[in-house]
């Protein structure tokens, strides 16, 4: 069985799909691992660290793709569509590809694999069942967004995250609000605590609440018969009613002027993210406050965000960076690298090393896209060729 490792070669993406440390754990399982030639460089890890591990290092795409029967990467793949050289047209057909392939950016690109005879498995579909919890690349990656987030906040702020009493005067803690309390917004919390700041929250799921207090932040939410509905089976959040949206905006608004921070990671799976600072309540701000928005690359959570830039509103610097987790590739790459093991292990048989996939498989079933030439997902049912 052979495994590739190509290059990333997406804007903003510095993080790689396989280690040193997962490729030695690969080669033990009976693989043989390809890495492209500079794969690992942006997230610290060189070449020679792979070929200790046991991989071989190539530097011809095509040398690293056209064999292999397992391909990981940590972003889709270029197409013929895109700039670049065509990584989907290297593989060969009945190549299995796994990352995290952002299906709903791009529907057509399920087509594309299809139509290669490619079997395209993305990391996001993940279920959140107890046995998945090691694969899950939404979770790892998110837990770095969150930290990272507050530690932009804190470079563009022109002010100190704690109190600091000093011979030449007092200074005031930063007021910190994070909207959005899952994955991204709990370590978001916990950092700006760490780093001394007064934190409130928010988020439509009551269950939120105990964990926010429990790092301690304060939780502010607007109660509802709605909310108690408003997390799915995979816990995940709904989207709420306009009447709910409009009580929330009133509650944000009200705790947002007296804030210097916002830290926005609110999203909602497969749809836009939902708005909750509008131009209004950025006006608000007193000058010198921040936003960070994580959800920018879905929408946004702030009106006035822009993806990919930093731009300041009447002294209200609203930072959009695209791929957070990419701004701390090393760890995200390691953690990413991990998840991705977790999830290829089982589907190798031990004994004879080679790729022995259950299709029936809750966790290979909840995401495989594409098998045989067919995009197969329920989700993408629909989706006709353009
Ligand atoms: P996410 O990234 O989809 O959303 C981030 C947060 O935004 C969520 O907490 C969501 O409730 C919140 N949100 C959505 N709409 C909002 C609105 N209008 N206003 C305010 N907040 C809004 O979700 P994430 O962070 O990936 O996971 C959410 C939860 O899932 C976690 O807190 C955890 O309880 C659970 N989880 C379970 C796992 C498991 O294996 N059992 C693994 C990871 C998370």
């Amino acid at each position: 069985m052979k495994i590739a490792i190509p290059k990333e070669r997406r804007t903003h993406e510095h993080r790689v799909a396989a280690t040193p440390d997962t490729v030695k754990k690969l080669v033990a399982l009976g693989a043989e691992v390809i890495v492209e030639a500079g794969a690992g460089l942006a997230s610290r890890f060189n070449d020679e660290a792979y070929k200790s591990a046991g991989a071989t290092v190539a530097a011809d795409l095509q040398a690293v793709l056209g064999d292999a029967d397992v391909v990981l990467k940590v972003q889709r793949p270029l197409l013929a569509s895109d700039e670049g050289p065509d990584e989907l047209a290297a593989m060969k057909k009945g190549a299995v590809l796994v990352g995290s392939l952002s299906p709903f950016s791009d529907p057509n690109a399920l087509q594309a694999y299809a139509k290669a005879g490619v079997n395209a498995l993305t990391m996001e579909f993940v279920p959140r069942i107890t046995r998945a919890q090691t694969m899950d690349v939404l979770s790892s990656q998110s837990n770095l967004a969150g930290y990272r987030a507050v530690l932009e906040a804190a470079y563009v702020y022109g002010r100190v995250m704690p109190m600091m009493m000093t011979a030449a005067g007092t200074v005031a803690p930063a007021r910190v609000m994070v909207l959005g309390a899952g994955v991204a917004g709990l370590q978001a919390i916990a950092t700006a605590k760490r780093l001394g700041a007064i934190v409130s929250a928010t988020d439509v799921r009551p269950v939120a609440k105990e964990q926010v207090e429990s790092l301690g932040g304060k939780f502010v939410m607007v109660e509802s018969e709605e909310t108690a509905a408003a997390e799915t089976s995979g816990g995940y959040a709904r989207e709420m009613s306009a009447d709910y949206q409009r009580r929330q905006a009133e509650l944000v608004a009200d705790t947002l002027k007296k804030q210097d921070i916002a830290i926005c990671t609110a999203l909602i799976p497969g749809r836009k993210a939902p708005t909750l600072i509008n131009d209004e309540m950025v006006h608000s701000m007193k000058p010198g406050s921040v936003i960070v928005d994580l959800a920018v690359e879905q929408g946004g959570n702030c009106t006035l965000s822009k993806p990919g830039e930093v731009v300041d509103v009447n002294g209200v610097t609203i930072v959009g960076h695209l791929n957070v987790p990419s701004r701390l590739a090393t760890d995200a790459s390691a953690l990413y690298a991990k998840n991705l093991l977790n999830f290829l292990t089982p589907l190798i048989n031990a004994e004879s090393g080679t790729l022995q996939v259950n299709w029936d498989d809750e966790i290979v079933a909840a995401t495989t896209l594409t098998r045989d030439g067919q995009v197969v997902h329920s989700a993408f049912q629909n989706s006709d060729p353009q």
